[in-house]
């Protein structure tokens, strides 16, 4: 892939990320993004948005999809995410994502998508049955950034090849066209100890809801017990906690529960470590079930509340679609004019 020069792009600062509606969330969603989306949305203007068009990548029952898009809108709006500062909608919704993807793929070379780790790892030993919306995936993620000229994408690290994907596409395209500075190059927000949360029963694993093991993961909707049952079962070791995060990183499953509480508290991991050094997990993890419970059952509790009546939730919806299709569409405008395309309002 290209190296990319810094951008000569003169618009507005602008953030933008995407959560997929495939399930139910987890802390791994919680840390690794949507704090970070709650953060950013003092710094400039924020668009959240739901991935129904990534989701049915893979199988989802219709019956069912547009519940779980509400969930995801209901999860953004309950950790603090404010309507009246960030646009939130679905990715259906705002026809101009695809649009863009189309012409994306022709910018695209196979040789960059053939690349991509996360399709090897979701298409398994079944390539050939594979979905090519699934292949083509990290295509329409970069025109859902592009399209609204997004300077900032807040993701867990997993997402950091599709980050460089977009930057390459963006590049190209400006190339291609003689566009400089048309589509900015996009800056990945991955960072802190939230960026890569493990499964509670296998440090070497994402936590993912793809995991079998519901004691894996601690999801945004698990009641207060639940959750501090699924801490006190974490997998860990007899050690005592150490003094340096260089011995820590030894050990997968004691760093990554020293990473929640960091992330959780909001504080980093190596004042964590001063604080509970010489401990062993008999005092460590209660302390940590304390806090997270403290931390997320307000958040499942509104939830709940959101997902109670819909009403709410679509009006967020609807609003955010308006704002989106406000930026979204002079863009794919512009784009379609630098192609080539013929203009049916000139
Ligand atoms: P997804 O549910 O795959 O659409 O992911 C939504 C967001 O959560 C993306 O920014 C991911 O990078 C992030 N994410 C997913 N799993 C984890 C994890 N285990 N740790 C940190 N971030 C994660
Ligand atoms: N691929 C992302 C994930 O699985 C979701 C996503 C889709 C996204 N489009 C995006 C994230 C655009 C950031 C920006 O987590």
């Amino acid at each position: 892939m290209t190296e990319t020069a810094p951008a000569p792009y003169a618009g507005p600062k602008r953030i933008l990320s995407g959560v997929q509606t495939s399930g139910s969330l987890h802390l791994g969603n919680y840390l690794g993004a949507i704090v970070k989306f709650v953060r950013l949305q003092e710094e400039a203007e924020c668009f959240y948005f739901l991935a129904d068009l990534h989701a049915i990548t893979v199988w989802q029952d219709p019956a069912k999809l547009a519940g779980q898009m509400r969930e995801v809108a209901a999860a953004f709006i309950a950790s603090g995410v404010n309507p009246n500062k960030a646009a939130i909608f679905p990715q259906s919704a705002v026809p101009e994502h695809a649009e863009l993807a189309w012409i994306f793929n022709c910018v695209a070379r196979l040789g960059w998508l053939d690349r991509m780790t996360q399709f090897k790892e979701k298409s398994g030993q079944h390539k050939e049955r594979s979905s090519v919306g699934l292949y083509t995936y990290p295509v329409l993620q970069a025109a859902d950034i592009l399209v609204y000229k997004a300077t900032h994408v807040p993701v867990g690290e997993d997402q950091k090849q599709h980050l460089e994907l977009t930057r390459d596409i963006a590049q190209k395209f400006n190339n291609d066209f003689g566009a400089p500075g048309f589509f900015p190059i996009t800056e990945p927000v991955i960072e802190g100890p939230g960026a890569r949360i493990m499964s509670l029963r296998d440090g070497a694993a994402k936590m993912s809801k793809s995991d079998p093991s519901d004691n894996s993961r601690i999801n945004l909707l698990d009641e207060a017990d639940a959750i501090a049952q699924k801490i006190r079962k974490a997998k860990t070791d007899p050690e005592p906690l150490p003094e340096t995060l260089d011995e820590l990183k030894l050990r997968p499953e004691a760093d990554n529960l020293v990473g929640i509480y960091a992330a959780l508290a909001g504080r980093p991991k190596a004042e964590v470590l001063a604080q509970f050094t010489g401990q062993g997990f008999g005092a460590f993890k209660p302390a940590l079930a304390e806090l997270a419970v403290e931390r997320m059952r307000p958040i499942g509790d509104e939830m709940r509340r959101l997902m109670a009546d819909p009403t709410e939730i679509d009006k967020v919806l609807k609003a955010g679609v308006e704002k989106a299709r406000a930026v979204a569409g002079p863009v794919v405008a512009e784009t379609k004019t630098l192609v080539g395309f013929w203009d049916a309002k000139a």
